[in-house]
């Protein structure tokens, strides 16, 4: 970070950045600049459930709440409950691709109808005491044919940050993402703008910002599960890189979830599902983290994991 400072957020991902996992990845490696909580489900009965409660209480310094809702006026009142609970910024997800989801239109599923979009963000920003609105986005619904129709949409509300995934939905996670299509939202926005997709090396950060040199924001989310020392390593700071240091916080990961969670057999889901993106970044262990991936105990993961660790 020699020429100029570049923020580093953790992106939200939904049953796997909660709050135990964004606690001990910030004290174990840290090196992102915030967390984002996955979606918090604002719905028409306006109460949260517990669950989603304890991602936002108490306040916590660096951490954007995200809001999902299919009615503006839902949004509305989740953020009035996080601003009430210090938060001075909420995240509204307009990217999730999930089918239960998109046919809520909600998520993903705004993109679609580009009048209903223009309708709902009326509404929200016709209300005046609210925190200040952050949008995280995709560039379109079947396509991103849209992207730049869907750029001079926001740039009519104050949002503070637009947060752009250039996938459409359709496309969920696959293929690459579309820089020309994060090109021609970004090129109508007014706010400030951050870049989320794909990032999951050193270089790919680096090519990214030569790419996009307007960017000073970048999200990373499945490149941090890969390398919980990513954003370190983009820092300069390549210390925490070793299995050593890996294989210390999956043990305080597994401990912290073992305290959360009701059963082993939950806690060895959780872990489990991390392990498939460490994958990415020791493919020449494939063998013995599918090995992993298959434990049926946690007597039998942790062995497994010793022996991927500790030589
Ligand atoms: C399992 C999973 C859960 C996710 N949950 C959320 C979520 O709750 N809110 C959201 O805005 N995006 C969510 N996303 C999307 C990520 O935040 C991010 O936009 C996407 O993974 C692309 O960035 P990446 O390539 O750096 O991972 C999720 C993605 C995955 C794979």
């Amino acid at each position: 970070m020699k020429d100029k400072d570049y923020k580093i957020s953790f992106a939200p991902m939904e049953g796997i950045t909660g709050q135990t996992f964004r606690r001990v990845h910030a004290k174990m490696y840290g090196g992102v600049d915030d967390y984002y909580t996955p979606f918090l489900a604002a719905n028409k009965n306006h109460a949260f459930k517990h669950r989603e409660t304890r991602e936002f209480l108490p306040f916590t310094p660096n951490l954007i709440p995200q809001v999902i809702a299919s009615n503006p006026k839902d949004f509305v009142w989740a953020a009035g409950v996080l601003r009430d609970a210090g938060y001075s910024e909420v995240n509204l997800n307009l990217g999730c691709p999930s089918s239960t989801v998109v046919t809520k239109k909600k998520g993903a599923g705004l993109l679609r109808d580009l009048e209903q979009l223009n309708r709902y963000l009326d509404e929200i920003f016709e209300e005046d005491d609210l925190p200040k609105i952050s949008i995280k986005t995709r560039t379109g619904y079947e396509n991103n044919d849209n992207a730049a129709a869907i750029g001079k949409i926001y740039a009519k509300y104050p949002i503070c940050e637009v947060i752009i995934h250039p996938r459409a939905r359709e496309e969920f996670y696959n293929g690459m993402p579309d820089i020309n299509a994060f090109l021609n939202m970004a090129e109508h926005l007014t706010c400030p703008v951050c870049y989320n997709g794909d990032i999951r090396t050193v270089q790919d950060f680096e090519r990214l910002k030569e790419d996009l040199k307007d960017v000073n924001h970048f999200m990373i989310g499945r490149g941090l599960l890969a390398d919980p020392g990513l954003a370190l390593a983009i820092k300069g700071i390549d210390e925490k890189q070793d299995k050593a240091m890996l294989h210390n916080y999956l043990s305080v990961l597994w401990d912290e979830y073992s305290k959360e969670l009701s059963s082993e057999r939950a806690v060895l889901f959780k872990m489990k599902e991390l392990w498939y993106y460490l994958e990415w970044h020791y493919p020449m262990l494939k063998k013995e983290i599918n090995a992993i991936r298959k434990s049926k105990s946690g007597a039998e993961y942790q062995t497994l994991v010793v022996r991927v660790l500790d030589n």
